[in-house]
């Protein structure tokens, strides 16, 4: 149970079965970037404004700084241990089976929910655009879950699902592909910030926090999801040249970069239609995906961002700019799947090497003789995305996905920390500064926010474990 597999054990395997190492340190950020940017900025940045109110710019800057010292740690593995399978395999490495095959299904589980959260926020972006765009007016019924007041998310359910056919039949994501989508993503924001930041009201920053640190950091602990995605950097490292140089490049700049944009873009959002939360008569906040939100938001005719599925699209049609806000719309319906491919992706090459391990039966791993990818595994995820897509709200798909990041993230944190006393003499091409105190400030920043999450949420998590 608390065997381990000696770091030189793995890059033993990974040597032997190596992959073509092609991708250089912008490819990477591109990487990064392609993966980072999604459904946390275009969506749930109505969810945080709900927890937190103006307060969310410090969300931002939170989530953003507790990623940042664990990019450092991640940057530290990866350029010492250039192999797949990210905080699984560093897991495996220094403590043991037990504790790999418990982080190896967290990230299998949250990479399979994040991909269904990401389809909620598409299906959010585009039936935003339908409506807008070719004013056809599609029931809820059928494009909300219930908790949301409809009866099942199709085009959420729907995307998950074609989605995994392309997996299935071999899809990956190209580098000009990813690098054509990053580019429409950082357009859309960047022609956002462009609109709204010069139009932006200091009044509307007032009251900034009126839910207390209690809210930021509850919003915080909620907006990690934007940044979640950094880590496929390091699930690359087979695939990169010289990893000791554009790992560490690759990871930092693609945080570095995206946190900039997302300041900009809340501080867009707050500083032109305000963020103030709706509350219930007590004036606690109403909780985001709940049906007393659902109703509070009917009731004020869905004027607020905070009500929004598709926050930026909303907040520039509020602003004058119907059209840019339908082309965000586009933006985003073009780019997101992108970003649930990557999820989906990621999440078989985690059970690809786990049952490399053995830790995994062979039979999930099976591959398909035409196709040559894992397509068992691949169709019963898709169907499980589908079916969180399909019946859960955005926000609490996307809390559940942070639960076991955090922990994921926890673990690559305490084993770099681990591997400085028990390893030193190994090359380290990268070595996170001052790492007694990034290491501990990385591990401590995610139990705070996994105790900032909602009790359900952190209950769901623990059963799951
Ligand atoms: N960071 C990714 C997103 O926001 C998962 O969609």
């Amino acid at each position: 149970m608390w065997r381990v597999k000696s770091l030189d054990a793995i890059l033993a395997t990974a040597e032997k079965k190596s992959l073509h190492r092609s991708l250089g340190a912008f490819q990477l950020t591109m990487v990064g970037i392609g993966a980072i940017i999604g459904t946390g900025i275009f969506v749930l940045t109505a969810e945080a404004a709900q927890k937190a109110g103006p307060g969310m710019i410090a969300s931002f800057m939170i989530a953003g700084f507790v990623c940042a010292v664990a990019a450092l740690c991640y940057a530290e593995m990866s350029s010492m241990v250039p192999v797949s399978g990210s905080a699984y395999t560093y897991s495996y490495a220094v403590m043991g089976e037990l504790l790999a095959w418990m982080v190896g299904w967290a990230l299998i589980l949250e990479y399979a929910v994040a991909a269904g959260a990401v389809s909620v926020g598409w299906s959010g972006y585009v039936v935003g655009l339908i409506e807008h765009a070719l004013h056809i007016d599609i029931p809820n019924a059928l494009v909300l879950g219930p908790m949301d007041g409809g009866i099942v998310n199709l085009p959420a359910a729907l995307i998950a699902l074609a989605v995994t056919g392309l997996l299935v039949i071999g899809t990956k994501e190209s580098a000009t592909v990813n690098a054509i989508l990053v580019a429409v993503k950082v357009s859309a924001l960047t022609l956002f910030i462009f609109l709204a930041v010069p139009v932006m009201n200091m009044e509307n920053f007032h009251p900034f926090a009126p839910l207390g640190m209690a809210g930021i950091s509850a919003a915080a602990a909620s907006i990690f999801f934007a940044y979640v995605g950094f880590d496929a950097v390091s699930t690359a490292a087979e695939e990169t040249k010289n990893p000791q140089r554009n790992m560490p490049i690759g990871l930092i700049g693609s945080l570095g970069i995206c946190t900039i944009f997302y300041i900009l873009v809340a501080s867009g959002v707050i500083g032109t239609v305000g963020a103030q939360p709706m509350t219930d008569a007590s004036g606690a906040g109403l909780r985001p995906g709940s049906p007393e939100l659902t109703a509070a938001c009917k009731a004020a005719g869905d004027a607020a961002v905070v009500c929004s599925k598709e926050a930026l699209a909303w907040t520039l049609r509020s602003i004058g700019w119907p059209q840019v806000g339908n082309l965000i719309g586009l933006a985003a319906g073009l780019a997101l799947p992108s970003v649930i491919l990557m999820m989906m992706f990621g999440q078989t090459r985690i059970f690809f090497v786990m049952s490399r391990d053995g830790l995994l039966p062979a039979a999930f791993s099976k591959i398909d003789p035409k196709f040559n990818t894992p397509h068992v595994i691949t169709i019963i995820t898709g169907i499980a995305v589908a079916l969180f897509a399909a019946f859960f709200p955005v926000g609490v798909l996307a809390d559940i996905s942070n639960s076991g990041t955090l922990f994921a993230f926890a673990m690559v944190a305490i084993a770099v920390l681990v591997l400085r006393r028990t390893d030193p003499h190994r090359k380290r091409p990268f070595r996170a500064p001052a790492i007694m105190i990034v290491a501990p400030l990385a591990a401590v920043g995610r139990v705070y926010l996994f105790f900032s999450l909602s009790t359900e949420t952190k209950l769901l998590f623990l059963g799951r474990a």
